[in-house]
């Protein structure tokens, strides 16, 4: 792309119009900035598919990938179309298309605050973001509880046009693909409607039917995820609704779909992805609950949608306040998991029902992290083949479902079953939910607080993202800094 640039510019002397024609030779994906030194103060860039957003400070422009960037430069930004080139010097910017029309970028405002992007004395991005996560559920959850009732303009307007939904499709990668199917169950429950939860990777290359009525919610935290990009594009190309659950303003998928609900977790910067989770799973739940309330007889069916609403709203804001408890007290169970872990070459997680996400969230965080194995199992696959695996000191977690449940119960025979095979197993649940013969006190448990069974993957979640930073904290690894990983996967 250099080369070519500069051929472009021999034969016109105008960087700007180089990088126009560079561009619109180019096939794939790409963010171009240039400089040429006959022309100082004067830095030109052109992006398709791949971020570019402007920030406009005084007497002085930025150019950058993420908002998070310039955020404690400036708040004005600007977010780059599809084929734009952008022309920017102290003094001003101008923005064209490839032909050199003058384009209309969307100017937006950067709510994020900007101490939020430093470390501010943390030892690492990720403690400080794990510590975040009680206010990434507040601020998600703001001015978005009226009364009582879920207030959500975002779907508002996107089903006002009598759109009625007949099936969810989630779309996401990784960390954010765990909070999709963290939620379906939700979604499921509370407002009635079949939810699927798909890779975005593997989305379109099957050539999936998008029936009519399917409202597609994307997930991502960076906005900019290739694949959730592109599967976003596919699905809403053969009509379906697109809603995009974005945790960075001015980012591609959020501007590429009909609505955007934001998460408000402030800026991420630890590549593990930890406060972004529970924001997500949060939003999604507040999209069941405002679906719930346009489907009135899912609620009756049910034995009353008001008092659904009500318990479900009760206890997700006590959510907040439940995590810190955990963040403050679970520590030194956590950390005597951890320094035990350490040095296993291998770990698995057990989940079942809607803490099954959890497990698998948890065990790709360890990998990330600490780089030991870790694999996350569905507790009742285990007689199917795993349990061939399990050896005296083996070490499991498994996350328990409340007593009383009937999950519950089968999650407690299953952690029979493998004490009674030697493995070591550790207990994340609630104070019921821990089988009464697990050793002596405090050894092989971690407690969260009690909550509404389709909540309890918020907290679950959180001893899990202690663990995986406390394991490479034993083992030496730079958490923020994981090999071979990029923050945002603007590749396919
Ligand atoms: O920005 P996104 O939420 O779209 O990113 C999706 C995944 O790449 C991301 O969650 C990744 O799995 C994290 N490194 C997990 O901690």
């Amino acid at each position: 792309a250099a080369w070519l640039l500069a051929r472009e510019y021999r034969s016109r002397h105008d960087l700007g119009a180089a990088m126009r024609a560079t561009a619109a030779r180019l096939e794939g994906a790409f963010t171009l900035v240039a400089m040429h030194r006959e022309h100082p103060g004067l830095v030109v860039a052109a992006r398709r598919d791949s971020p570019l957003v402007v920030g406009i400070g005084e007497g002085e422009v930025f150019l950058a990938s993420d908002v998070a960037a310039f955020a404690d430069n400036t708040r004005h930004a600007l977010a780059l179309g599809q084929n734009q080139v952008v022309a920017a010097t102290p003094e001003g910017i101008v923005v064209t298309d490839l032909a050199g029309r003058p384009a209309e970028p969307e100017p937006f405002e950067v709510d994020w605050d900007p101490a939020a992007a430093q470390k501010g004395g943390w030892p690492s991005f990720m403690a400080k973001e794990i510590d975040e996560e009680p206010a990434a559920v507040t601020d998600t959850l703001r001015g978005r509880l009226d009364g009582g009732r879920v207030r959500l303009p975002e779907l508002e307007g996107l089903l006002a046009a009598g759109f009625s939904v007949r099936k969810i499709l989630i779309l996401a990668c990784g960390t954010a693909y765990y909070a999709g199917e963290a939620a379906r169950h939700a979604l499921e429950a509370w407002a009635g409607i079949p939810t699927s939860v798909e890779l975005a990777h593997e989305f379109r290359y099957r050539e999936p039917l998008v029936e009519e009525g399917t409202l597609v919610v994307t997930i991502s935290q960076s906005g900019e995820t290739m694949d959730t990009l592109m599967a976003a594009r596919y699905a809403r190309e053969r009509g379906a609704l697109t809603l995009s659950v974005c945790n960075t303003q001015g980012s591609s998928i959020p501007r590429e779909s009909d609505a955007v609900l934001y998460t408000r977790a402030g800026p991420e910067v630890a590549v593990a992805s930890t406060k972004a989770f529970v924001a997500q799973v949060v939003a999604l739940l507040l999209v069941a609950l405002h679906l719930a309330g346009r489907v009135p007889q899912t609620g009756a069916a049910r034995g009353g949608l008001s008092d659904l609403h009500a318990a479900a709203i009760e206890s997700l804001l006590k959510i907040p306040g439940q995590i810190r408890t955990v963040l403050d007290t679970q520590r030194p169970a956590v950390d005597a998991v951890a320094a035990k872990l350490a040095a296993v070459p291998s770990i698995f997680l057990l989940g079942r029902g809607v803490l099954l996400p959890v497990a698998r969230e948890g065990a790709l965080k360890l990998k990330e992290t600490s780089y030991v194995h870790a694999e996350a199992f569905p507790a009742g696959e285990l007689k199917h083949g795993p349990i061939a695996l399990i050896e005296p000191g083996r070490p499991v977690i498994a996350l328990a479902p409340p007593q009383g449940t009937l999950l519950g119960a089968k999650m407690d025979s299953t952690v029979q079953e493998l004490r009674a095979r030697g493995a070591d197993v550790t207990v994340i649940g609630q104070v019921g939910g821990v089988p009464a013969d697990d050793g002596p006190a405090g050894s092989g448990r971690v407690v969260i607080p009690e909550t509404d069974p389709l909540l309890s993957p918020l907290l679950a979640v959180v001893p899990l993202h202690m663990l995986a930073m406390a394991v490479a904290g034993v083992r030496g690894v730079d958490v923020d800094q994981p090999r071979n990983l990029a923050k945002s996967v603007t590749v396919e």
